[in-house]
């Protein structure tokens, strides 16, 4: 079975990850697919986020690393996915998270091989429920000590970390 976990990582955190590693266990290949969407301003790019979930994953040979434009239902089509993998923090992400996987069931429906293609959710690991990359820019740009920082530290990877002092470094 193919997963594919879609999503902004703007950056990658330590619950995407677990999200990521308990997924893969689930299946045989997991994608993880970053959002290129030019209209959404993020704060790094779709080749920074792409390179930073690469590092994060360089020694699990089960999941890879993609971008994807447009449609999420068109790309899990081209790449043959069997599911869609999302991770869910509270009952409000359930909210938004529901919409979106009955219109990509609709729009994958005329597809014989998948018959409408479903999501699995993933519920956070109940010490990670809290982090996401909105804090983790946000504590960031107000913190100038970020390697000093335990609590952005407990949240992203190593490299992570580096990147976001270069980027807020070479912002001020
Ligand atoms: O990490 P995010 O920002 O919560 O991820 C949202 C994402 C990328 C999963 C969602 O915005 C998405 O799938 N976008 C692709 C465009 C699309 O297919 N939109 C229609 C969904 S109904």
């Amino acid at each position: 079975m193919t997963l594919i976990y879609p999503g902004s990582f703007d950056p990658v955190t330590t619950g995407h990850i677990d999200i990521a590693q308990r997924g893969a266990k689930l299946a045989d290949r997991l994608i993880i697919a970053v959002l290129d969407n030019p209209n959404k301003k993020t704060l790094f790019t779709v080749a920074e986020r792409v390179e930073l979930l690469k590092d994060a994953f360089k020694s699990d040979i089960k999941i890879e690393v993609d971008s994807f434009s447009g449609l999420l239902a068109e790309y899990a089509v081209i790449r043959g996915a069997n599911a869609i993998l999302r991770g869910l923090r509270s009952p409000t992400d359930f909210e938004s998270e529901a919409r979106y996987a009955a219109y990509n069931k609709m729009l994958t429906g005329a597809e014989p091989h998948l018959d409408g293609i479903d999501t699995i959710y993933l519920p956070a690991s109940p010490h990670l429920a809290f982090i996401s990359s909105s804090i983790v820019r946000e504590v960031a740009a107000h913190t100038p000590d970020i390697n000093g920082n335990n609590v952005i530290s407990s949240m992203i990877t190593p490299v992570a970390r580096v990147a976001l002092i270069e980027k807020f470094g070479r912002m001020k």
